[in-house]
């Protein structure tokens, strides 16, 4: 589904990533793991169109998305969260579902003269549909809060629901784990397995072993922007080489 091949990118005579290559099979739970400062998050970056790569290609679905920009990225169903929730911190949590971009008819004026119930539809369905992920969410309850009242944690699931709100075929969480207690760190891994079962292809970046663990079925270990190996997590979790990445002098200042 998603392939990337001799992938670079370097930022002033800094290498961040440097000749990766990985496939992502459809249907699929792959993790991302590796020391900070591995290039994980500039491998994400570059996936959806925020980053450019020096070299090096990215193919999905058949299709070169190379040098696509984010929002055709996105509507290619490739969607994201990011390692920092961002948020529309002056809107409600609501509101920051509804405002994610579709196919929104009622953008246009013309649209909006011609097609008037038409657009009302949809924005029903866009109202219904983003009911219906909150609760799934379990973040009902926080419907009219600002989003910049929630805890940490909540806004991994807000952005979760963000994430979910254009139907994606490839969802990339950047550290969905991050900064989440125990309670909800259990709704974070149930609710990626309920949607995983929808038939969406998941790729993660996470610190959190018990979520990789539990979740993946291969994991791509990164160190120095390259990759250390891959495997099932039975198969990394039992290898020195590890133990030596996450020891070894690859711990680098990014904490972004
Ligand atoms: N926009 C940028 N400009 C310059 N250097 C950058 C930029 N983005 C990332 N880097 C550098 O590239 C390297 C890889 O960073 P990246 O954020 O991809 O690491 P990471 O694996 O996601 O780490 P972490 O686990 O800490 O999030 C780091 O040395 C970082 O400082
Ligand atoms: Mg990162």
């Amino acid at each position: 589904m998603l392939s990337v091949h001799n992938l670079v990118k370097e930022f002033d005579g800094l290498t961040a990533v440097s000749d990766l290559s990985f496939t992502v099979e459809p249907e699929t739970i792959t993790g991302l793991i590796g020391p900070n400062g591995a290039g994980k998050t500039t491998t994400f970056n570059m996936i959806t169109g925020h980053v450019k790569p020096s070299y090096g290609s990215i193919h999905f679905d058949g299709q070169d998305i190379t040098n696509l920009r984010p929002h055709q990225a996105f509507h290619l169903g490739i969607v994201r969260t990011f390692q920092i929730p961002r948020p529309f911190s002056g809107m409600t949590v609501l509101e920051n579902l509804t405002m994610v971009p579709g196919n929104q008819i009622g953008e246009n004026v013309w649209n909006n003269w011609l097609r008037r119930s038409k657009v009302e539809n949809e924005e029903l369905r866009i109202q219904r549909k983003a009911h219906e992920l909150l609760e799934f969410l379990n973040l009902s309850d926080l419907n009219n809060e600002f989003s910049g009242n929630l805890s940490g944690g909540q806004l991994k699931l807000l952005e979760l629901g963000r994430a979910l709100m254009s139907d994606p075929k490839l969802i990339l969480l950047d550290e969905p784990a991050a900064g989440v207690n125990p309670t909800l760190l259990e709704e974070i891994i149930e609710r990626i397995r309920e949607i995983h079962r929808q038939g969406v292809t998941f790729l993660i970046i996470e610190h959190n072993m018990e979520l990789v663990m539990r979740l993946c079925s291969s994991v791509l270990v990164m160190a120095e922007g390259g990759i250390l190996m891959e495997g099932s997590p039975e198969e990394i979790r039992s290898d020195p080489r590890l133990i030596d990445a996450f020891l070894g002098g690859s711990t680098s200042s990014s904490d972004t």
